[in-house]
């Protein structure tokens, strides 16, 4: 099984290519000189990751031709189907948004404060019609690897927070590239996210022999790693790393600087639209449910995603975690999270908006219920299972009992019974 179908390439001009998956094409970033049409090819991420052969790309098609029809009608009934009309209030917004039109703040603070089940369901169900008509029933799936749980920062809500008393564990960088490659050898992830505590330990040689084994071994690389020089990520960005996964953590400045001791919230937006500017793939988002924020921070949380360009949006929930000054809080509403992924659809219609673990962790239902309120993206815990009770930013984390293969086949029995296929997440043409 794979996490990106092949696709056949059908165009090229000087940097994207078209890719053509079952009639439909998308556009990709080619960084390779020997890509011609014809060829088949993997993408993940908007980029061309590698060339296979043309037979083994034929037999894997072959699996998939009939069963990527079957599924997209499948994905097709639950998006167009069964919209039932909503509350008066709720009419002129969402015929807006079918529209095509821009949701506005006061617009989206109306949907938040939506609690009726129907009124929501409306909601979750355009959200999902939006997806659709965006990105068919292309769905993406990500490996992650949780390479250190040392980190120099305090966050209030973390549980691996410098202050915490917990048994710290680093991979080495050997070991970092012997499971990258295992990820993608053994169970065909594309697209790897390499995260850690902000752990100074790794310095530029070891970032840097991470990242270009992961270059040679033809896996996009999305760095996870906290606050860094630039000329640092610059380095990286030459040496083959592509992506950043780094959240904001809320646009509120308060209630940043208040939560996240010692780092400077303007200094992160900054750093962020800065490694934009250097090419990478931004996945950024925030925490909902911060104790003190409101319906207005969650609003301005959205449009700050949206103003940083971000390829995919990761925001999750708060999950109040023992041993950190949150411990006693309460985590927020599984429907707040499936309401801020709507609305996420509604601002950014082409989003890639990933289903975080967290939220799995809040609710077991929720991974399904998020990709059909507007949610495309999933992402696979690929650590070594006995570390991955040490990396505990939450306790109880979703999926920390699980095998890779489980995880792997669970994922896709739940992507199949929504009618979603692993092709790439790029734009369509
Ligand atoms: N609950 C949910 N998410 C958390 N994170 C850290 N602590 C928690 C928690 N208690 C998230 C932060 C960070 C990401 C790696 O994990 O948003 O950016």
């Amino acid at each position: 099984m794979c996490y990106a179908i092949p696709g056949e390439v059908i165009g090229l001009s000087a940097k994207n290519t078209l890719v053509n998956y079952f009639g439909e094409t998308k556009k990709i970033i080619n960084e390779f000189t020997n890509i011609k049409v014809g060829d088949f090819v993997y993408a993940q991420g908007g980029y061309l990751i590698n060339k296979i052969p043309k037979k083994e790309a034929k037999e894997i098609l072959k699996f998939w031709e009939k069963n990527f029809q079957v599924l997209r009608k499948l994905d097709q009934n639950f998006a167009l189907i069964g919209l039932v009309k909503p509350s008066e209030r709720l009419i002129p917004i969402l015929s807006k948004i079918e529209k095509g039109g821009k949701i506005n703040s006061i617009e989206a603070l109306k949907i938040l404060r939506t609690k009726k089940q129907a009124d929501l369901e409306v909601i979750f169900k355009t959200a999902n019609k939006i997806r659709y008509e965006k990105h068919g029933n292309a769905a993406c799936v990500h490996g992650i690897i949780e390479f250190s749980n040392h980190c120099r920062n305090n966050c209030k809500y973390c549980g691996i927070r410098s202050d915490a008393e917990i048994e710290r564990y680093r991979l080495t960088p050997q070991e970092i590239i012997d499971l990258a490659k295992t990820a993608n050898s053994k169970y065909g992830f594309k697209a790897l996210v390499l995260q850690s505590g902000e752990d100074l330990w790794y310095d530029e040689a070891k970032l840097l022999t991470v990242v270009k084994a992961l270059r040679k071994a033809k896996i996009l690389t999305f760095l996870s790693i906290g606050n860094r020089p630039l000329a640092l990520y610059q380095k990286l960005y030459q040496a083959g790393a592509r992506g950043i996964l780094m959240r904001f953590e809320t646009a509120n400045s308060c209630l940043f600087a208040k939560y996240k001791p010692g780092v400077n919230f303007f200094d992160r937006v900054k750093l962020i639209k800065k490694l934009k500017r250097l090419g990478y793939l931004i996945a950024t988002g925030y925490l909902a449910g911060l104790p003190g924020e409101s319906n207005q921070d969650l609003a301005a949380n959205l449009e700050l995603t949206r103003s940083l360009k971000s390829t995919m949006y990761s925001f999750g929930p708060l999950i109040p975690t023992q041993g950190t000054p949150f411990e006693r809080f309460s985590a927020p509403p599984k429907e707040l999270l499936l309401k801020l992924i709507a609305l996420t659809r509604f601002f950014d219609p082409d989003a890639n908006i990933l289903v975080t673990t967290a939220l799995e962790t809040l609710n077991k239902e929720a991974k399904k219920e998020a990709l059909l309120a507007g949610a495309n993206s999933l992402m696979i815990n690929v650590t070594p299972m006995a570390l991955r009770q040490k990396y505990n930013i939450y306790q109880n984390r979703a999926q920390n009992d699980l095998s890779i293969k489980e995880n792997i086949a669970a994922t896709i029995k739940l992507l199949q019974s929504i009618g979603r296929a692993p092709t790439d997440l790029s734009t369509n043409k």
